[in-house]
């Protein structure tokens, strides 16, 4: 193996490494989100009591969570999530040159309450440019979202690494993010992404994973 002082002693003027076709995920922190966060709490909960059922998506029913009616981002409980949403896209497309006559607009908006034992199995988001996911409450042991290399020909002949070493974020082939109440990921709606199990030890609400999750596509402002 060429180590960097071999490289250093003059066969190459060069060496770089650049990477293009990246998959980009934004990580945003709500400032002082308990506030908004109990708020949410409490009107997440009104919506399960009055729809108990929900609808099924990402998740089977047999995987345990509860998933809210899609239009969560109508109702007037959830403007102040809403306007965190437009202001975090709006520096997403600004980071990203997007078009300044467009703007991200909010397709579907809804809410999971995943008990200790309920997951969300892989999946993506169709019809939607991106997404998003918002944390309420997250005891520990709640589940890391899991997103999965996209460039699926990476993963057909699979180079071996020197053990213990780091490996470099180029050759990852999934990445993980733990639940954190105030965190905000926006991801493309392409890119597949699972929940592990809740394995949270807490007792009754305490133990529930809580989040809100949204689509996006870009409009014309
Ligand atoms: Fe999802």
């Amino acid at each position: 193996m060429l180590t960097k002082n071999e490289t250093d002693t003059g066969l190459m003027s060069s060496f770089v490494m650049k990477t293009y076709f990246p998959t980009v995920i934004f990580q945003i922190e709500v400032a002082n989100a308990d506030a908004l966060n109990t708020k949410l709490l409490e009107a997440i909960y009104a919506e399960r009591d009055r729809d108990q059922k929900g609808i099924a998506r990402s998740n089977y029913e047999e995987l345990g969570g509860w998933h809210s009616q899609p239009d969560l981002h109508k109702k007037k409980e959830y403007t102040e999530l809403v306007n965190h949403i437009r202001v975090a896209t709006e520096r997403m497309s600004s980071e990203l040159s997007y078009s300044a006559n467009h703007a991200m607009k909010i397709g579907t908006m809804w809410s999971i309450i995943n008990p200790p034992g309920s997951s969300n199995r892989a999946h993506v988001h169709p019809g939607c440019m991106w997404s998003g996911v918002y944390y309420i409450q997250a005891p520990k042991g709640a589940g890391d979202i899991e997103f999965i290399e996209p460039r699926t020909a990476h993963l057909m002949n699979q180079p071996k690494y020197r053990p213990n070493a780091k490996r470099p974020k180029e050759c990852w082939t999934k990445v993980r993010f733990t639940p954190k109440p105030d965190r905000m990921l926006l991801f493309p709606s392409w890119l597949y992404h699972g929940v592990d199990p809740n394995m949270s030890k807490e007792a009754g609400r305490a133990g529930h994973r809580i989040i809100i999750s949204f689509n996006l596509n870009q409009q014309k402002i």
